[in-house]
């Protein structure tokens, strides 16, 4: 796999970089890319997000044609609002209407610490809720219980101790982490 996502993804540059907000931080369009480039590569159909917050990614989730299904969790209800109606993302929404059309989205509010595992099934889970340990092993272990192709982790050496932490642990224990140049995502294939 090449591990440089401007390598790929011409969708990405060609149909979709225009469509962000001008203060859309450059980290996360090309952590953006990252995630698309995991999709691509390991054939992604459906997808889960573990923390939406306004709903930046799981727009660019949304509007990516190979996403199929597209599940995301939040713990708070309030968040959901900009996902409806920040006006760029309206205007992508439309742009890209035909593109998505074909993709079921849900927005479940709800706490995944609490929740029971092994009752779903996504190819790529992205773990970027709360990044505390104890939050970040339980969404592993819980993405794991849905038996994905890929998962994904969030804000990886970006000042959050509890991800770095747990990062390190799979890595003690042999498991293989997928870096990408100047990204903060890190992915382990299942
Ligand atoms: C870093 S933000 C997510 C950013 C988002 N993935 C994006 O790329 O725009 C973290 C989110 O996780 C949510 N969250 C925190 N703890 C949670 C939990 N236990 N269950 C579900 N969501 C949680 C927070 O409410 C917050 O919206």
């Amino acid at each position: 796999m090449n591990t440089d996502p401007l390598q790929h993804v011409e969708w990405y540059h060609n149909k979709f970089r225009h469509t962000y907000h001008p203060d859309a931080f450059p980290e996360m369009i090309h952590d953006h890319r990252v995630l698309c480039t995991l999709i691509r590569h390991y054939d992604c159909r459906t997808v889960c997000e573990i923390g939406t917050w306004n709903g930046d990614t799981a727009l660019m989730l949304w509007t990516y044609p190979l996403v199929k299904r597209l599940k995301c969790y939040d713990i708070h209800k309030d968040l959901g609002v900009d996902f409806k109606q920040e006006n760029h993302k309206l205007r992508a929404k439309e742009e890209y209407g035909k593109m998505f059309a074909n993709t079921y989205v849900e927005l479940v509010f709800a706490d995944t610490m609490k929740m029971t595992r092994g009752c779903e099934q996504h190819d790529l889970v992205l773990i970027d809720a709360c990044h505390e340990e104890s939050n970040v092993l339980n969404d592993y272990e819980l993405a794991k219980s849905w038996n994905p192709k890929v998962i994904a982790f969030h804000d990886y050496h970006n000042g959050n101790e509890g991800v770095d932490k747990v990062i390190d642990y799979l890595i003690q224990g042999g498991i293989k982490i997928l870096q990408f140049k100047e990204s903060c995502v890190v992915a382990i294939q299942i």
